[in-house]
């Protein structure tokens, strides 16, 4: 069964190749080059090229903050070209998969949210990602929203904080924002399993077992640091997020309930657990490490 994978060069779309190949499964990666979601006949053509099975949209505009100024390139993107790929889809009688975010809640919650709950985004990038649930749901695609995703390469949260501890630079990190941190090949491989059977529809939720913060998270890297990669004892600072200064508002409480998708068989993994093969394969890519402990 051939799958194809859209926004195929990014991060869950590298994780999608990665456990794909890892199964023997067929599955075609496609970048913004060849299948540009904004450009209708490049969806239709290549739809037509490669006549998958199913497809996953892993494309997306992820730039959260930029996104506030640039609210027609995140919409082209997240609303307008998730339409086309789901109509272009359900023309053909390809089942779709679409991924979504935690950004379409408001973070007013004090329980976990369920598929149903109203949603309410707070920045543009959120309210892009709604519109486009809209318009995937309209044409009978399947919705999969994810939080928090995390992997090893990349512009990611787990290389950032790698590289900074190994640097030996000063970790301030914020401890007022709650969610599920989603390791990208445990999602990776949920798709591919949602994707190999008949498509269920409607909205699921798809997190890492276990809500904890950002700070949390960046703990979680140190210790794995210093257990297994000789870091010296490392201070992780709690900060407020208005301390960080970002230009975009992001929900405070962004735990996402997946009963449903449990119900499916599909069990997310825990986070804690994978935390130590990433940050392992993050340290292998910031390379040797430099060694402050001598420095005044
Ligand atoms: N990262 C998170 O923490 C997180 C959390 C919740 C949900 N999600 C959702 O998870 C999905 C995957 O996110 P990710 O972290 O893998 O993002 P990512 O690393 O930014 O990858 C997105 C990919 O989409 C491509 N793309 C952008 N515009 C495109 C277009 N018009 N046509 C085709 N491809 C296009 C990008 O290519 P360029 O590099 O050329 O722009 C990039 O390769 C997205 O739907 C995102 O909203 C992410």
């Amino acid at each position: 069964m051939k799958v194809v994978v859209t926004g195929g060069h990014g991060q869950l779309g590298r994780s999608l190749v990665r456990r794909a190949g890892g199964a023997g499964q067929d599955l075609v990666a496609v970048g913004r080059d060849l299948l540009d979601v904004a450009d209708p006949a490049a969806v239709a053509a290549q739809l037509d090229r490669l006549a998958p099975a199913a497809v996953i949209n892993a494309a997306a505009y992820t730039a959260v903050d930029r996104a506030e100024h640039d609210r027609g390139a995140a919409f082209a993107v997240n609303a307008v070209g998730a339409g086309h790929l789901a109509r272009a889809c359900a023309a053909r009688g390809i089942a779709l998969l679409h991924v979504s975010t935690d950004h379409v809640f408001d973070g007013r919650a004090t329980r976990p949210y369920l598929e149903d709950d109203a949603v309410a985004p707070l920045g543009v990038y959120g309210a892009s990602k709604a519109a486009g649930e809209v318009a995937v749901l309209a044409a009978g695609g399947t919705v999969v929203r994810t939080s928090w995703l995390f992997a090893e390469g990349g512009r990611g949260f787990v290389p950032a904080i790698v590289r900074a501890a190994l640097a030996g630079e000063r970790l301030r990190v914020v401890a007022d924002r709650h969610g599920c941190p989603t390791w990208s090949d445990d999602l990776a491989e949920a798709l591919l399993s949602l994707a190999a059977r008949p498509a269920p529809a409607g909205v699921y939720h798809y997190a890492g077992d276990g809500a904890t913060t950002w700070h949390g998270l960046a703990v979680a890297i140190v210790e794995e640091l210093q257990a297994h990669h000789g870091l010296a004892p490392t201070a992780v600072e709690p900060i407020p997020s208005a301390a960080w200064g970002s230009i975009a508002p992001r929900p405070a409480y962004a735990v996402l309930d997946t009963a449903r998708i449990r119900a499916l068989g599909v069990v997310p993994g825990g986070w804690r657990r994978a935390i130590g093969r990433v940050v392992t394969r993050a340290t292998a890519a910031a390379g040797p490490r430099r060694d402050h402990s001598s420095e005044p």
